[in-house]
Parts: structure tokens; C-alpha cells; sequence
């Protein structure tokens, strides 16, 4: 795909208008960026989930300005054509609105992002209209919001009561006054996703584990090629087994330095004889 045209905020809502399904994967490194960018993924998120599938934390919360920065650098090199979504870590946008605007002009300036996203509903509506005062793309995030899977009672699916739907569509609606252009629902039912998405007037719905009716799906490229070894998630389709096929290159390079079969004559330069006798001579000079 190199003769491929670098995504814009149009094309996106072009494909929505046409009935495209967006497509939207995870990504933290230069050459993961590289593949996704040829194989024609949309968009990429530079996610703080990158502290639990990179880093290999617990949880995404201890994932800074600074981790992400380089990250999303690091893949916009790799993906100069997908439209990269810088993620907000935590407590990057939380303090204040100010605290928000800075941090997502870092994302733009330092790391060449197309936009930013943010977790949380209409108590992050100011945040979102800052930013996209500023001139900066700005998706919001509801469902299930990881920076805050304490105060929801883990990583588990949102909106299940009507109540408790409402309040997320009420949400998504915030967000979408307040300039969002975009917002992600994480783990809520089908249906709740379906009735935001057919009720989003100019606003892009994206899906992730919340069913096929949103204008596009996200994935965790960890779990989307089984590359994360603590757990897989039910949302999550294996696509390939990369993580199999790995392990298995890794086994058979063990086992032939270990046999002595790596390396092999193509494996390494010579040295002419001239040269070889006279190194010799030199040393036992
Ligand atoms: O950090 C991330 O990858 C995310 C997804 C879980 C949506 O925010």
C-alpha cells in the first residue's frame, strides 16, 4: 500500500457517509506501525494501554507524558499515512483544563499525532471543548474507562441497566456538544451502541466489544494477535497467532546456537589468507 493517501479528518467521515466500516487497531512501536500502515489500518491508537501490554503493568495508571510521547513519536515514524490518536494518560488532563490543552498540544508538537483522546463523560466536557477550541481533533471515551476501572468495579461491561445506558448516551452527547469529532464506547451492550450510533448527528461512533453497528471497530493489537500473556478477552478475535509463531522461532534459536547449527557459513564474513597470516605474525610478534 505504498501509494496510499495520508487519512484525513474528511476521508474518516467520508467512509461514514458511504457506510465504510472504519478500522482502528492499537499500536505502541515503529515497526508494528510500519505493518499497519501498509496492510491499510485507518486509524491507530497510541494507547496508554501500553502500560500493561509494553511495560507490563497492572494497570494503565502508571503510564506517563513522557512514555507516551515517545511511543506515539516512535509510530508515527512508522505509520506516515494512518491517522494517529494520541491517548491521554492519566492524570495528564484530569487537573484542569489547562493541564489538558498542554498536554494534547504535546501530543501534536512532539509527536506528530493527528488527534488526542480522553476517558470520561460531561465532567470532561470542558477538557474537550479546550482542546478542540485549540485546534486539536479530539475523541472522547465512555464504557468502560480503564483510568477508572476501580471506581466501576473492575474491567467488565458498562450499561447494562437502562439507567445506567441513558447515562452514557447522555455522556456521548456531552462529548459531542463540547466538539468531540469522534467517541469511542468500550464493552456496552449491542444495542446500546447501535441506538448511540443511529442517534450520533455528525459524530463518528467507534466500537470496541460493544457489537457491529458502530461506524467502525477498535481492537487491541495485543490481543487481536495474541501477543498479551495474561489474559484474552472474549471481545477479542484472534486474527493471527503471532505470539505461536514467535515462540516457536525463539525454540529453534535455542536450540541450533545450543547444537551448534546456527550460525552457518552465510552467517559470517571470512578473512583472506594474506591477511589471516600476517594478523597472526603481528600477534606473535
Ligand atoms: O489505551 C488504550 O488502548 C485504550 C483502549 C482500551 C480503548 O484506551
Amino acid at each position: 500500500m505504498t501509494d496510499r493517501k495520508k487519512m484525513t479528518l474528511p476521508m474518516l467521515f467520508e467512509k461514514v457517509a458511504q457506510g465504510v466500516p472504519i478500522t482502528w487497531l492499537t499500536c505502541y512501536d515503529y515497526p508494528t506501525a510500519y505493518l499497519q500502515d501498509e496492510a491499510g489500518v485507518d486509524m491507530i491508537l497510541v494507547g496508554d494501554s501500553l502500560g500493561m501490554t509494553m511495560l507490563g503493568f497492572d494497570s494503565t495508571l502508571p503510564v506517563t507524558m513522557d512514555d507516551m510521547i515517545r511511543h506515539a513519536a516512535a509510530v508515527r515514524r512508522g505509520a506516515p499515512h494512518a491517522w494517529v490518536v494520541g491517548d491521554m494518560p492519566y492524570m495528564s488532563y484530569q487537573p484542569s483544563v489547562e493541564t489538558a490543552i498542554r498536554n494534547a498540544g504535546r501530543f501534536m508538537a512532539e509527536a506528530g499525532c493527528d488527534c488526542v483522546k480522553l476517558e470520561g463523560g460531561a465532567e470532561m466536557a470542558d477538557r474537550v471543548a479546550g482542546i478542540a477550541r485549540s485546534g486539536i481533533p479530539v475523541i472522547g471515551h465512555l464504557g468502560l474507562t480503564p483510568q477508572s476501572a476501580s471506581a466501576l468495579g473492575g474491567f467488565r461491561l458498562q450499561g447494562k441497566t437502562a439507567a445506567q445506558a441513558k447515562k452514557i448516551a447522555d455522556d456521548a452527547t456531552a462529548l459531542a456538544d463540547a466538539g468531540a469529532f469522534a467517541i469511542l464506547l468500550e464493552l456496552v451492550p449491542d444495542r446500546v451502541c447501535e441506538l448511540i450510533t443511529e442517534r450520533a448527528r455528525g459524530t463518528i461512533i467507534m466500537g470496541l466489544g460493544s457489537g457491529p453497528k458502530a461506524h467502525g471497530q477498535l481492537l487491541i493489537y495485543h490481543d487481536a494477535f495474541a501477543l498479551y500473556p495474561k489474559f484474552k478477552p472474549r471481545m477479542a478475535k484472534v486474527f493471527a497467532d503471532a505470539g505461536a509463531v514467535i515462540r516457536q522461532g525463539l525454540e529453534a534459536y535455542v536450540t541450533e546456537v545450543t547444537d551448534g547449527t546456527f550460525p552457518a557459513p552465510e552467517h559470517w564474513f571470512g578473512m583472506a589468507d594474506e591477511a589471516y597470516d600476517e594478523l597472526v605474525s603481528l600477534l606473535d610478534a
